[in-house]
């Protein structure tokens, strides 16, 4: 055999081994390095060329026909085959990001407000109608703010019945304690409007959380309240009535009954318990109302002029009523809840049930 012949021969068998190469590359990359191992400056076909030195001078030109030749048909191989690669990625990728638009949608649970939050925005909503503005204290308190100004001083016995929580830090020397009920917001409120100069009148609702060191079926540590008071002049027990009716009538959505008994509070003279005719039996006596057709609802009275004066309120002029309620009672009484627990258990059965 010539030189070309076997130069021609050793061609052909690169063309075919390349042509077989090229159809098994499973990807991409492999036909890349394929090609550059055929094709490349440094591949098998130039790698022939190497050897023409030893041609006669019109074999060269053949010789260069038949590798250009080889050339262009592999160039042509290795496109339709990454074509075909990229055609063959394409269609995996559609499938795996593939989505199935008949699928029905996830559905996503909808949260909703604890009952006695939606309880405090209720009540709390229902004075803003009333032209009542909305005050907020703070749960860590003073002794002050809690007791003191409260008309509740040191010796006083109110204070030993409040079961507070005290606490190790101090306040310029004075003891500091979980606040026991809402109404030291009263002198909070009070003492920031008589300091920025307003006189009254003056009428706000204070929803929040207070703390008392007891704990058995009816009684949580933690537990809501809302105050109401407005300081005016004028202001009567006639007003008390009125607004607690409004509001007692408002909350439950229907007209209660409501009467007004006697009682004492350090901070209110006079002062009163307030019972609404029991809305699960209208009044006649149930298990609920241990038979007396009335259910104490909320503490009030007519502010004390100690308490006025505790914040510079001029009591020649001005008088105010408040009241105070326990939040998680009225929730309760309204939705016929049985069990203080079940607010504080997070059981999400009950509130999905109680969600709004
Ligand atoms: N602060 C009282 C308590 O937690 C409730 C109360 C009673 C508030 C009478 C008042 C009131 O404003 O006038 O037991």
């Amino acid at each position: 055999m010539s030189d070309i012949d076997a130069m021609i021969a050793q061609l052909e068998s690169i063309r075919q081994q390349a042509q077989q190469d090229f159809a098994a590359a499973a990807d991409s990359e492999v036909l890349t390095a394929l090609k550059v191992k055929y094709l490349g400056k440094k591949g098998e076909l130039t790698g022939v060329l190497k050897g023409v030195g030893g041609l006669s001078v019109e074999d060269r030109p053949r010789i260069g026909q038949v590798v250009n030749t080889i050339k262009a048909e592999l160039e042509q191989v290795i496109e339709a085959r990454a074509a075909e690669l990229g055609a063959q990625a394409d269609a995996a990728r559609i499938h795996a990001e593939r989505i199935d638009v008949s699928l029905p949608g996830r559905v996503m649970p909808r949260g909703a407000l604890h009952p006695v939050q939606q309880g405090l925005d209720e009540m709390t909503a229902i004075f803003d109608r009333m032209g009542f503005m909305i005050a907020e204290g703070p749960e860590i308190e003073t002794e002050f703010h809690n007791f003191d100004a409260l008309n509740i001083p040191p010796e006083h016995p109110a204070r030993a019945m409040h079961d507070t929580f005290f606490l190790r830090d101090t306040e310029n020397g004075e003891p500091m304690l979980l606040r026991t009920h809402t109404s030291p917001v009263q002198i909070r409120a009070m003492q920031r409007f008589v300091g920025d100069g307003h006189e009254p009148p003056l009428a706000v609702v204070a929803p929040g959380r207070v703390y008392r060191c007891d704990s058995d079926v009816t009684h949580s540590p933690m537990f809501h309240q809302v105050e109401v008071f407005k300081v005016d002049r004028d202001v009567s027990m006639a007003h008390l009535k009125g607004v607690l009716q409004y509001f007692l009538s408002a909350y439950f959505e229907q007209e209660v009954p409501i009467r007004l008994r006697p009682h004492y509070f350090p901070f209110t003279e006079p002062s009163a318990e307030v019972d609404i005719g029991c809305v699960f039996c209208a009044g006649k006596g149930c298990r609920i109302c241990k038979g007396s057709g009335w259910i104490e609802v909320l503490g009030s009275g007519m502010i004390h002029p100690n308490v006025l004066k505790s914040v510079n309120i001029d009591t020649s002029i001005y008088s105010g009523f408040a009241f105070g309620l326990g939040v998680e009672r009225l929730v309760m009484l309204k939705h016929g809840i049985p069990d203080l627990r079940l607010f504080f258990e997070n059981d999400v059965r009950f509130l999905r049930r109680m969600g709004a």
